[in-house]
């Protein structure tokens, strides 16, 4: 006997309402999943020791902020944390819906080099991933994200790289969507290295084209999926960086290429820009008003980088953090709308 998993219509409907909120004007996600290794290398920044505890303590911290859930949809949760609590006994996702907050789930098991390049590299974790959607759903999980890297160098991105990526990609996707989880679909082209702009011009748009023939391909719903991606930037080491302006317009002419009018939003990872720089791109791409997808944010530094400096490892700190997170959520809640300002940042 064959079965057939297929997603329904009452199912679409879920995944298209959860998209739709995770994108809400004003709005956007906050990537919190670092994995133990990344978590740690923040926490050393601050002179942090990376125990179970002080992880708990910090993401406690950032998802009780008084008023995040005005700027904040949805937050992007480790696998420890979505299985951890609020100092009262609280689960976090509840926390997190209670006030109207999505709660998601990194479900990629990080990167592994593709054999026969030049160290490109492809993301794991397709392997188990439908039962391991099914205890993340139970425990209130209603997105997951899954991240690509893809490198910009000679001879790169290759073929190869691409093809395979794109794929993994959207498998994952359609095994998420056939469990009424959203995924967010992360390609993330790094900002590492010394190309101009035109060249990561060049890189967005075979990586898109790419990844959109898969997951058409695969019969991903595109309304109900979330696409994050890096902005079109110069790499970080070119000479010739570029104004936010020049970001924004070389960003939206290859998405509008690109990506599908009937994706509900688009929310962009932050991959290494200072926090005021990815709210400046960020506000400079929603001047425009013509645009077919939400344009969000999806930032893990750059929402963190000035709460975790704040918080020091210290609990007497913990208010001034608080503070501190809200106001980068508000300035990029007001980049939403291309209304960020100098007034607002120094509020
Ligand atoms: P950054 O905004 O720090 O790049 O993190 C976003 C993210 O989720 C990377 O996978």
């Amino acid at each position: 006997m064959t079965t057939t998993i297929q997603v329904n219509d009452t199912l679409i409907k879920e995944l298209e309402e959860t998209a739709r909120a995770m994108v809400a004007p004003g709005k956007g996600i906050l990537a919190a999943d670092e994995s133990n290794p990344t978590i740690k290398k923040r926490f050393d920044t601050i002179n942090v020791e990376s125990t179970e505890e002080n992880r708990r303590f910090y993401r406690e911290m950032l998802f009780t902020t008084p008023g995040i859930e005005d700027h904040i949809s949805g937050v992007i949760l480790f696998d420890e944390t979505l299985r951890q609590s609020a100092e009262n006994g609280t689960p976090f996702s509840k926390i997190l819906s209670d006030k109207g907050i999505i709660p998601g789930i990194k479900v990629d098991k990080g990167l592994t080099t593709i054999p026969n390049t030049m160290d490109e590299t492809v993301t794991q974790g397709l392997d188990g991933l439908s039962e391991r959607l099914d205890e993340y759903r139970a425990l209130g999980a209603r997105f997951a994200k899954w991240r690509a890297v893809i490198q910009i160098g000679t001879h790169q991105p290759s073929q190869l790289s691409l093809a395979l990526n794109a794929h993994s990609l959207a498998r994952y996707a359609a095994i998420c969507q056939s469990k009424g989880i959203v995924p967010i679909i992360e390609p993330e082209i790094l900002i590492n290295g010394s190309h101009t702009l035109e060249r990561c011009e060049r890189a967005a748009q075979v990586t898109l084209d790419r990844v959109f023939e898969e997951l058409i391909l695969q019969r991903v719903v595109l309304e109900g999926m979330i696409l994050k991606p890096s902005m079109v930037t110069p790499g970080d080491k070119c000479p010739e960086q570029v104004d936010p302006k020049i970001v924004a317009q070389s960003t939206i002419k290859i998405f509008k290429r690109s990506v599908p009018a009937a994706v509900p939003g688009i929310a962009f990872l932050s991959g290494g820009q200072s926090s005021k720089l990815a709210t400046l791109h960020l506000n400079a791409m929603n001047k425009d008003k013509h645009l077919p997808w939400e344009l969000s944010f999806s930032y893990g530094r750059a929402l963190q980088e000035d709460c975790l400096a704040a918080w020091k490892g210290e609990r007497a700190n913990k208010g001034m953090a608080q503070k501190v997170l809200f106001h980068r959520a508000k300035c990029n809640g007001a980049a939403r709308f291309g209304e960020y300002s100098s007034e607002i940042e120094n509020q």
